[in-house]
């Protein structure tokens, strides 16, 4: 029998690439947010419990860093207690479930990666409401859970309105693109997460993963590089600190990821470069 998944928050950017590959290898329900809203608990016990799902992939969340840190009721709603119902339901129905975090659940305070044995601890709301959904998630369901943080994303196409999306866009018509340089992360290539979701499910892997690509933590201003180089543009990069856009919502100075937990079962990802060309070549066919 295929196995049934139940995908939240699929029409988002992440959603754009993981939904097409895990359809192909399974049985694939991806309700809107006005089918499925996280924060409808009865619905959501009701939805889990019926479809006779084998996993839940929770992608569904609120994501705009600066308009969470203004609307703290709303975050914590969707991100944490939302979480919370499809863990109940997931338990209920008694199927598995594998929650998309962040990276930037750190402090940033580290010099380099942080790996699995680091202890988050949140510096904005948006932050503080995904830790709260992975403590939810494992809290209960006998283990049989699974949570990825992710790493700074790139992809979704069509759909992508982030860093990558915006520089490929600017970098046909600047002659000059400022991008700052000194904050790090792990770029991070949706499809490849998508790709190792599989993985997972096919292995029925349970417990925390760090799943972005491999390199030295990056600043927008190395990926600003990269894309260049890719293009060949004609184009002036130019580092800048983070101080000249300031946000509302404070980021971590460092959120680079590794895993330890993925080099143990013999997975290493390719590189954030070599993903990052290929998403490039991907938009250039648009
Ligand atoms: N993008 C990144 O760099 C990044 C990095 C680390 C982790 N993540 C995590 O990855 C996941 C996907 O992120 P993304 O970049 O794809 O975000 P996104 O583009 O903002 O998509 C979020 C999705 O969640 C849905 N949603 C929001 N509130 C909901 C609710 N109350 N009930 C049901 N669905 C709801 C949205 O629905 P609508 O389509 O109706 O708006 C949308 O489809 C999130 O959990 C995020 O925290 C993202």
């Amino acid at each position: 029998m295929r196995v049934k998944i139940l995908i939240t928050g699929g029409n988002g950017m992440l959603g754009a690439d993981v939904v097409p590959i895990l359809s192909e290898k399974f049985e694939t329900v991806v309700p809107t947010r006005s089918e499925l809203d996280v924060t409808n608990r009865e619905n959501v016990i009701k939805t889990i419990r019926n479809g006779r799902f084998d996993w839940v992939i929770h992608l569904a969340a609120l994501t705009d860093l600066d308009w969470c840190e203004d609307h703290v009721e709303e975050t914590i709603s969707v991100n944490a207690l939302g979480t919370k119902n499809i863990v109940d339901a997931c338990e209920i129905a008694g199927c598995r479930i594998a929650y998309i975090s962040t990276s930037g659940v750190f402090s940033g305070n580290k010099q380099t990666h942080y790996t699995e044995d680091d202890m988050p601890a949140p510096i904005n709301i948006y932050a503080l409401s995904k830790y709260l959904g992975e403590l939810a998630v494992s809290a209960k369901n006998e283990g049989k859970w699974l949570i990825l943080r992710v790493g700074w994303l790139f992809g979704g196409g069509e759909k992508d309105k982030k860093f990558v999306g915006k520089i490929f866009n600017l970098m046909k018509k600047a002659d000059k693109i400022e991008a700052v340089a000194n904050i790090w992360g792990s770029p991070n290539y949706s499809v490849d997460v998508g790709e190792l979701i599989v993985k997972f499910i096919e292995y029925n892997a349970y417990g925390l993963f760090h799943v972005a690509n491999s390199g030295e933590p990056a600043s927008r201003f190395d990926m600003a590089v990269a894309i260049k180089e890719f293009l060949r543009a004609n184009v002036e990069i130019q580092p800048v600190g983070a101080e000249k856009f300031p946000t509302k919502a404070k980021r971590p100075r460092m959120e680079a990821i590794k895993s330890i937990r993925l080099e143990e079962l013999g997975i290493k990802p390719r590189h954030w470069k070599d993903a990052l060309g290929d998403y490039i070549k991907r938009l250039m066919k648009l």
